[in-house]
């Protein structure tokens, strides 16, 4: 491997019974890069995310982090190895305050209650909602959730940071502002990002390079401009009149 490679995906299927949710998928995540993981609804993107966090196993193929098997091993093993995600559908817990529902992602690398508080309103500084941390979980605004979420998994200090559609749902301007805010935290915080997105505009943006799934299988990789001109992708996803 080389030593600009973080992580690599290896021939990884996903079986769901007598559906493949992922079907022998490979690439390579090379250290401070932004991929644009695409593909049409049901591709296998959260699959692959799960996968790659330790949500479950990998029916067949590796997942290599710095070097390391990691494919099949806890997600709590995995978090501490350094990656960190969001997840699709935003579950806050809506009874704790934005501060403790960050601590729970601090509480992966900080035993202490002080320490944890700290690392999270350093993080919600980070994302720009600070002003919102004795708030409840439950009075948030959808951007304010999607910051929420992805403090929460900044506090686990994450090196590889893989983000679930956080930018789905915003309106146009603040697309803008969030696709900043990721570019900024990367940059700041030296961070490999995966992002899955359907808003094109800042997959496009963000993106250093894309890899396409279609149907659970890799059907493009390469920079945003080759892949939205590639054939295959235009047909099945970005003209595919979905
Ligand atoms: N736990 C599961 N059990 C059975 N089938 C599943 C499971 N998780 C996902 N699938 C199926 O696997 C396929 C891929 O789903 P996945 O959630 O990975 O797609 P996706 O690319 O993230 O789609 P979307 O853009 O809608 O979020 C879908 O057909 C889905 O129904
Ligand atoms: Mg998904």
């Amino acid at each position: 491997m080389s030593d600009n490679v973080i992580l690599e995906v290896q021939n990884v299927t996903k079986r769901f019974g007598g559906l493949v949710a992922v079907n022998d998928v490979s690439f390579k995540l090379h250290n401070v890069e932004i991929l644009g993981l695409i593909g049409s609804n049901g591709a296998g993107k959260t699959t692959l995310f799960n996968m790659i966090a330790g949500a479950y196993p990998p029916t067949e193929g590796k997942i290599i982090f710095k070097g390391r098997e990691i494919q099949g091993m806890r997600s709590d093993n995995v978090c501490h190895l350094g990656i960190g995600r969001t997840y699709q559908i935003c579950q806050p817990f809506g009874a704790m305050t934005v501060r403790h529902n960050v601590m729970v992602g601090a509480f992966s690398r900080y035993k202490k209650r002080s320490e944890a508080a700290e690392k999270a309103n350093e993080v919600l500084e980070k994302v720009g909602l600070y002003y919102r941390a004795d708030a409840l979980g439950s009075e948030l605004t959808l951007p304010e959730l999607k910051r929420m979420e992805v403090a929460r998994a900044l506090a686990t200090e994450p090196e590889v940071l893989l983000l679930d559609e956080v930018i789905a749902g915003l309106n146009p301007t603040e697309v803008d502002i969030f696709v900043d805010l990721i570019r900024e935290v990367k940059e700041r915080e030296k961070l490999t990002i995966i992002i899955i997105e359907h808003v094109m505009r800042a997959i496009m943006n963000l993106s250093d390079r894309i890899v396409v799934l279609n149907q659970g299988i890799k059907i493009s990789e390469g920079l945003p401009a080759e892949v939205a001109a590639d054939p295959l992708v235009i047909e099945s996803y970005l003209g595919g009149g979905q």
